[in-house]
């Protein structure tokens, strides 16, 4: 697999007085996980939603998967939606459905699958993030934190997507479910040869998983490439964040 899935191009983002973004570039090559990282409000949340067009940027290009975000057509931008999975900061599955109908929804909403169809792509999912087929009738009122992720997971790709993002998926997981998220995440990578987007404070996380990282600080890029010699970059932000870090 080679050659690149995403592209920001000189990216200028801003918020009423606001630059959250000025000349950013990033290449996210396919079949990578690739990592966001940078203080909290440095712009990494807002970047993912810009990338899955839930946000607009300024100025600058975002290319994905062939597709120039600044000059789509709707109708190419609805076929586009279809090829990516997201995981918000903050889980979002719905309370009042259960796993099942949780997980269910994309496909609904997207395609015209028969109902027999749909049930069984639901349960296929649930399997493929280590749920147990019962979990489908819980709500997710009923299920530990480790599993609503997992569950948010399994709905994230239900369409078969070729990109998966992530915003900080295992923020409030204790040590033992973020490692078995972590795992399942490179499983997934190798079984489903997706493309990941992940951004994450957790450095545990950071080492186990990402093949090359995006440092953001000060409004652009501070740092590109693999977590190999990271600590040499001349960083406040890197070497406070990553100091602390002994492998
Ligand atoms: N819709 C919006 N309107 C105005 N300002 C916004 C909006 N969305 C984000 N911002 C601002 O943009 C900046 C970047 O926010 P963002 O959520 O992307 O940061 P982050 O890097 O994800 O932080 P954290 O690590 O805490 O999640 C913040 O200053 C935030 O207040
Ligand atoms: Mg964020």
């Amino acid at each position: 697999m080679m050659g690149a899935a995403i592209e920001v191009q000189n990216l200028k983002t801003v918020f009423g007085s606001k630059i959250v973004h000025e000349s950013l570039n990033l290449t996210i090559n396919t079949g990578e996980i690739y990592g966001l990282l940078g203080p909290s409000g440095c712009g990494k949340t807002t970047l993912l939603r810009e990338m899955v067009m839930l946000e607009r940027y300024h100025s600058g290009n975002i290319n994905i998967l062939g597709y120039d975000l600044s000059a789509i057509g709707s109708e190419e931008a609805q076929k586009l939606r279809r090829e990516w999975g997201v995981l918000f900061q903050a889980g979002a599955l719905f309370s009042s459905l259960t796993l099942r109908e949780n997980i269910a929804l994309p496909l609904v909403e997207y395609t015209d699958l028969s109902a027999t169809m749909i049930e069984e792509i639901v349960r296929f999912k649930i399997n493929l993030v280590g749920l147990k087929r019962s979990d489908a009738n819980l709500y997710p009122s009923q299920i530990s934190g480790g599993m609503k992720k997992k569950a948010a997971l399994a709905r994230a790709l239900a369409m078969d997507p070729k990109l998966l993002f992530l915003d900080e998926p295992t923020s409030g997981l204790d040590p033992i479910s973020a490692r078995d998220f972590d795992a399942l995440i490179l499983e997934l990578r190798s079984l489903l040869g997706l493309t990941i987007v992940m951004v994450s404070h957790d450095l545990q996380s950071i080492y186990d998983t990402l093949d090359r990282v995006a440092i953001i600080d000060h409004k652009k890029i501070a740092y590109e490439g693999t977590l190999d010699n990271i600590k040499s970059v001349d960083s406040k932000f890197i070497k406070t964040f990553f100091g602390k870090y002994n492998e």
